[in-house]
């Protein structure tokens, strides 16, 4: 269901250095199990696979329950906070609508775009999902202001049915706006931090929300967490996570900075965003880490892709190549005069498929070492083994280069400079 092909890593990162990079990979692996490496407390999201039957329920009910009353859905957060549910409601969306039934907020602190949000809402019955882990975060509580001053004062709303607050189970400000409103609220658990959320009422939410099957994620993710659990998938044959955990460490061995993920269609947009946030907030610490980046095939290789091909070599590259066929063939031509007769009858996602390939090769030959995941489907199953895929994949990685993944110390500089350029007491 998940594959790593490291076909092209030659000759830029060698067998020999995947070798060297293995046992820092495999020892690191064994302190994210034993939880014994930095942060070790904040590991609770190993486990979310195995959720409580009844939790999930819960989820599943209230995300039913907005989809019954509303008839959309606004989602308040920023960061781990939004990006998990974003991308899955966008992946499996109509790439036309991306996601109609659920819309973001307090994701950045745009006058306009916040603007016309209240616009849009203005003739709609409308629910909120705020969620904060810290309560605290000014994006989402600027945006959270507005929409329940809207649902407040403009509409005299009853709050209680039109807003769903996920946050700290005792501390924060909202924990107690809840409690004081007696708001229906879930709780982020104490060991999972915001980015290793998407698997908690965090994420779960908003996808209930917009009619995403929650139980065949978690089932998806439980999946692969026994397959990379296992204690006889301890090598780089059996292991694709720690296989691309050590692909990673030796291209930063090998002097690369960058890594672009590239994917093969535009409404999967979203979820390199979120394996952005994943992998840089968890590992730029220190002078470490790789550079996240993301390209969308094909469209990108008519603009970064000469870039990626001549430009500095500091990049490696990793490709998601989803296997399962689109239904839409490319129809046949009269005279075929736009010299596209030999694709006559074949599938568009092969044609795309093969641009992949010969992407991933010409790169290659330009001195970028590229790895290719492959999965069978990305459905709601296939998704949440993807994300547990790349989770327990930055776990090993950033324990590898040394560094906690779970803190994000280096977020807090431009937090206490705005709040002291915005006169907080
Ligand atoms: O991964 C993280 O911890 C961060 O990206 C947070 O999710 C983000 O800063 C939002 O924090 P909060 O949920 O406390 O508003």
């Amino acid at each position: 269901m998940l594959t790593l092909d490291t076909r092209h890593l030659e000759p830029h990162i060698s067998a020999q250095d995947l070798r060297a990079a293995l046992p820092e990979a495999a020892a690191a692996l064994r302190s994210l199990l034993r939880r014994e490496g930095p942060g070790a407390d904040m590991l609770g999201w190993l486990d979310l696979p195995k959720a409580p039957r009844r939790e999930i329920e819960l989820i599943a009910d209230t995300g039913k329950r907005i989809q019954d009353t509303s008839d959309c859905l606004v989602v308040v957060g920023i960061g781990g906070s939004y990006l998990g549910a974003r991308a899955v409601i966008e992946a499996l969306s109509s790439p036309l609508e991306r996601s109609p039934r659920v819309l973001f907020a307090g994701h950045h602190l745009d006058a306009r775009y916040h603007r016309a949000l209240l616009e849009r809402l203005a003739d709609v019955d409308y629910a909120v999902n705020v969620i904060s882990k810290s309560g605290t975060t000014t994006e989402p509580g600027c945006a959270f202001r507005l929409l329940w001053d809207d649902l407040e004062c403009r509409r005299g709303a009853d709050l209680g049915a039109r807003v769903v607050v996920t946050t700290d189970r005792a501390r924060g400000a909202l924990r107690e706006l809840a409690d004081a409103h007696r708001l229906t609220s879930f709780e982020v658990p104490d060991d999972v931090g915001g980015r290793f959320s998407v698997l908690t009422a965090v994420g779960l939410l908003p996808m209930a929300a917009a009619g995403i099957d929650v139980r065949a994620l978690l089932a998806g993710a439980r999946t692969m967490m026994e397959r990379l659990r296992d204690p006889a998938a301890d090598g780089v044959e059996t292991n694709p996570a720690l296989a691309y955990a050590a692909f990673r460490l030796a291209a930063f061995a090998a002097g690369r900075r960058l890594e672009v993920l590239a994917t093969t269609a535009p409404h999967l947009g979203c979820l390199a965003e979120w394996w952005k946030q994943l992998f840089g907030e968890s590992e730029g610490k220190g002078g470490q880490g790789l550079f996240p980046a993301s390209l969308t095939l094909t469209t990108d290789l008519h603009s970064l892709g000469q870039w990626m091909q001549e430009g500095p070599r500091i990049a490696a590259e990793t490709a998601l190549d989803v296997v399962e066929e689109e239904p839409l063939a490319i129809p046949a031509m009269a005279g075929d005069r736009d010299g596209l007769g030999h694709l006559t009858g074949r599938a568009m996602h092969d044609v795309n498929r093969v641009a992949l390939a010969a992407t991933l090769e010409a790169h290659a030959d330009g001195g970028v070492p590229c790895c290719r995941i492959e999965v069978d489907r990305l459905d709601a199953a296939g998704l949440g083994a993807l994300l547990y895929f790349f989770e327990y994949a930055c776990g090993v990685s950033a324990y590898a280069l040394g560094v906690n993944p779970f803190d994000q110390p280096g977020v807090e500089a431009y937090k206490k400079n705005m709040h002291r350029l915005l006169g907080r007491p």
